[in-house]
């Protein structure tokens, strides 16, 4: 028999979340709350812009571009993680997993790039109104959208061309509830520490990256602004503080999971379980409980809804 050159083991065991009971109970409870709300609130977002011509702006719209991709975020490990929770044997095969961590680097650089490009829009905006709708054109905002799926593929494809050759020979078990790159690659049985660190050091140099990117960006905006006027100021602070706390939310876990030296496997779960579920969930929160426009939209849509429900 020859074992020694092709993996042998098709499939991964998740260990889950929790082995009580009551705790998966109350897994299962929010985080299809979450999920359902993040799955409403997004698709509402992505009508209420396409639909209503008062927020056919590039802000808008890359706003929309945003919840479009976090449809797709929540749904790529969430659904099956609630499905797996009262599951004994939480198996997943090897395309499977691949396909996760493929959608998972692929939308959350992508989403990367999108956030940096929102905050270019603001910029814009704030610090250049009078050419703004010249340089954000709708050509300006293809291009963005373009880019930034680009990006986000070139990276997936980048992190995945890494393991999909790896031998895969002995224990199958994953400590997480979905497919974690870094604890797939020890898996493997070869000696994998240097394309551990290679990874991992991929996807957090992209999230500090870009973080410390927006960062930059609203600091240049407000000192920009205060120079100008300081009722400026106070405009530009409300309208970023929606942006930065998105921000924050989005990149603080992700930052934590890749530089935090201790590695704790029930923090990195808990971190993991923020960013699938809540995450995708707090941008239409955030982006429209802050904003008149907005919501004059989705409560126009919602009556749209209703009446059309009651002449059917
Ligand atoms: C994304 O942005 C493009 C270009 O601005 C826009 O035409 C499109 O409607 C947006 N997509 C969604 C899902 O809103």
């Amino acid at each position: 028999m020859d074992v020694s050159n092709h993996s042998v083991v098709p499939t991964f065991v998740f260990l889950g979340l929790s082995n009580s009971w009551g705790i998966q109970l109350l897994l299962f409870f929010f985080s299809s709350m979450f999920y359902v709300a993040s799955l409403m609130g997004n698709l509402l977002i992505v009508f209420s812009v396409t639909y209503d011509p008062h927020l056919h702006s590039p802000m808008y719209f890359l706003l929309a571009n945003l919840s479009f991709l976090d449809l797709g975020g929540c749904s790529v490990a969430t659904p099956r993680m609630i499905y797996d929770l009262f599951r004994k044997h939480k198996a997943i095969s090897f395309e499977g997993c691949i396909t996760q961590i493929f959608f998972i680097h692929a939308i959350g650089d992508t989403e990367m790039v999108l956030l940096t490009a929102m905050a270019f829009d603001r910029y814009i905006a704030i610090c250049k109104p009078l050419h703004y709708l010249t340089i954000m054109s709708p050509q300006m905002c293809i291009l963005i959208l373009i880019t930034s799926w680009i990006l986000g593929f070139i990276h997936s494809v980048a992190q995945l061309a890494f393991v999909v050759d790896l031998p895969f020979c002995g224990p199958n078990i994953l400590d997480s509830f979905y497919c974690d790159l870094p604890q797939l690659i020890k898996l493997a049985c070869t000696d994998t520490n240097r394309l551990e660190f290679i990874v991992t050091a991929n996807s957090g140099l992209v999230s500090v990256g870009s973080c410390f990117i927006l960062i930059i960006s609203y600091i240049f905006i407000l000192v920009t602004v205060q120079k100008h006027s300081s009722s400026g100021l106070s405009k530009a602070l409300s309208t970023l503080s929606a942006h930065v706390t998105v921000v924050v939310l989005f990149f603080g876990p992700l930052i934590f999971f890749y530089t935090w030296p201790f590695p704790s496997s029930h923090l990195d779960k808990f971190l993991a379980i923020f960013d699938a579920v809540l995450t995708p969930f707090l941008n239409p929160v955030i982006y429209t409980f802050r904003n008149k426009e907005m919501k004059a939209a989705m409560k126009k849509l919602c009556h749209q809804f209703v009446n059309y429900r009651k002449l059917s």
